[in-house]
């Protein structure tokens, strides 16, 4: 038997990135692969890149040098060092990558991870290998499923994609060209994955899509299932206590998706819903295709769904034409909302995309004015839905050792992390936490037999 050789996969941006690097490493299991956590004595290793903003894609560039002297560090010890370039920018830049880091082996694509062995191969025998393709056949019939070993390895909340690509053309956004056009997998492969991960210890699914909520499988009788209809069955698997689903999009946000949060107890109370502006005429010209109302909308229909539910989003700052008043349409939106915490961002022109073709380009420093501005307005609603946790029980999923000795951390069904002085014997386990004291970033509590299914928390802003 050869010697296993050391993979160090690093991702960059969203979740299903985070998931892909994952299906990456068990596909290269078999193949005598085993993961690393240090870049320094790796035989491979892979970056997932992102391609969302300049500054996401560039990082990609300033890594690539510290991996080459890793390169030329291992050929001084008589090592090869493979060096991988996958996702987003490795879609979206191609052969540019390899002109630019020419230490760079292997450009693929995240619709080729299941031929990664394959074009390892490759590289090997040819110096360079790189593959962009859309293919036509389903690359997670060929992913390596996550083996149990190494289900354990990463904790008791896992990702499951579900959804992948986007037809939406927003005009700022990359996803539709380096992720291509949408398409769900059947339900019967998904809910066989989340059985494997409760059989392994998982506890807490949350499904993952670009556009999620746009979600439609072929169901088990052949006919096509919503993303509402995936989460019930879902529900119904052994194991899995909690789930949740991100990113969605408001116009895909159907009458029975929003009925779920009434009808499934173990859908948390926690949903990123982004809106990107508040302002119509910026909606228009990014070509979400709904108003703020729409939002506001949608938004009180979810809550009379589910009062306790808390909503977090994204928002864009400068996009192209965007004037001080609609940005005070922004504002206005926040605070009417009330969200539990929101990512907003500068407006990145990317290249290829509508947006970055538009004429009327806003300043730097007026974004970085704004996006300041937003920040502090989101920051404050943050604290104000922190502080009404205090005194509350709720119910927490203990991930991993705290910061201290006999203390375990877990996340509140809010998503927030929670210090518990909890028993290790706990781990992996929801039980009932009162909540004594809330910092910035984090809860406090203590243990209690108190039922955790308390009457709803207010709407945050209401
Ligand atoms: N599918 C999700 C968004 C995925 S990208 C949706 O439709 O909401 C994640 C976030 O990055 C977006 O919500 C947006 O706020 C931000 N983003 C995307 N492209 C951007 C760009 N060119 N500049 C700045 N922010 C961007
Ligand atoms: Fe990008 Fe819009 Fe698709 Fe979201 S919906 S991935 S922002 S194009
Ligand atoms: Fe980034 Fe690609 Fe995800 S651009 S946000 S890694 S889909």
């Amino acid at each position: 038997m050869n010697e296993p050789r050391r993979l160090f996969v690093k991702s960059f941006g969203c979740q299903m990135n985070v998931y892909d690097s994952q299906r990456m490493a068990d596909t290269l299991a078999p193949h005598g692969y085993v993961e690393t956590s240090a870049a320094d004595d790796a035989d491979l290793v892979i970056l997932n890149t992102c391609h969302i903003r300049e500054k996401a894609a560039e990082k990609v560039y300033s890594e690539l040098g510290r991996v080459r002297r890793l390169k030329q560090a291992a050929a001084a010890d008589g090592r090869r060092l493979t060096i991988a370039v996958a996702g987003c920018v490795a879609q979206a830049e191609g052969e540019e990558i390899l002109r630019r880091a020419p230490a760079v082996d292997l450009v693929f694509g995240p619709q080729s991870y299941h031929r990664l062995p394959e074009l390892l191969a490759r590289a090997a025998r040819d110096g360079k290998a790189i593959d962009t393709e859309f293919p036509l056949d389903d690359k997670f019939d060929h992913l390596a499923p996550p083996s149990a070993q190494a289900v354990r390895g990463r904790g008791v909340s896992a990702f499951v994609t579900v959804q992948e690509g986007c037809d939406k053309f927003c005009t700022f956004c990359v996803v539709p060209y380096t992720r291509g056009a949408e398409v769900s997998r059947p339900v019967v492969k998904i809910l066989a994955e989340i059985e494997r991960l409760g059989d392994a210890g998982v506890r807490e699914v949350t499904l993952i899509g670009q556009n999620v909520n746009a979600y439609h499988g072929v169901g088990p009788n052949g006919r096509t299932n919503s993303l509402a209809q995936l989460l019930e069955r879902a529900a119904a698997i052994a194991g899995i206590e909690r789930l949740r689903y991100t990113t969605s999009h408001p116009r895909d946000m159907g009458d029975d998706l929003i009925a779920a949060h009434r009808e499934l107890p173990k859908l948390m109370p926690q949903l990123h819903l982004p809106v990107q502006s508040g302002s119509d005429r910026m909606l228009a010209a990014m070509n979400r295709r709904h108003t703020s109302a729409d939002y506001l909308d949608i938004v009180d229909r979810l809550r009379a769904a589910r009062p306790d539910l808390a909503l977090t989003s994204d928002f864009i700052v400068g996009f192209p034409g965007e004037t001080e008043q609609d940005f005070a349409a922004t504002l206005a939106l926040v605070e009417q909302v009330g969200f539990s915490g929101a990512f907003s961002f500068k407006y990145s022109p990317r290249p290829g995309t509508p947006g970055a073709a538009m004429t009327d380009q806003v300043d730097d420093a007026v974004k970085s004015e704004r996006l300041h501005r937003l920040q502090a307005v989101i920051d404050a609603g943050q604290r104000a839905f922190n502080r009404r946790c205090l005194g509350r029980t709720f119910d927490v999923l203990f991930e991993k050792p705290g910061r201290y000795d006999g203390q375990l951390v877990g996340r509140s069904p809010y998503l927030q992390p929670v210090q518990v002085s909890a028993p290790p014997s706990l781990l992996g386990d929801i039980a009932a936490v009162a909540i004594t004291e809330v910092a910035s970033n984090s809860l406090f509590g203590t243990l209690t037999q108190a039922s955790a299914r308390q009457p709803a928390l207010a709407a945050a802003g209401a």
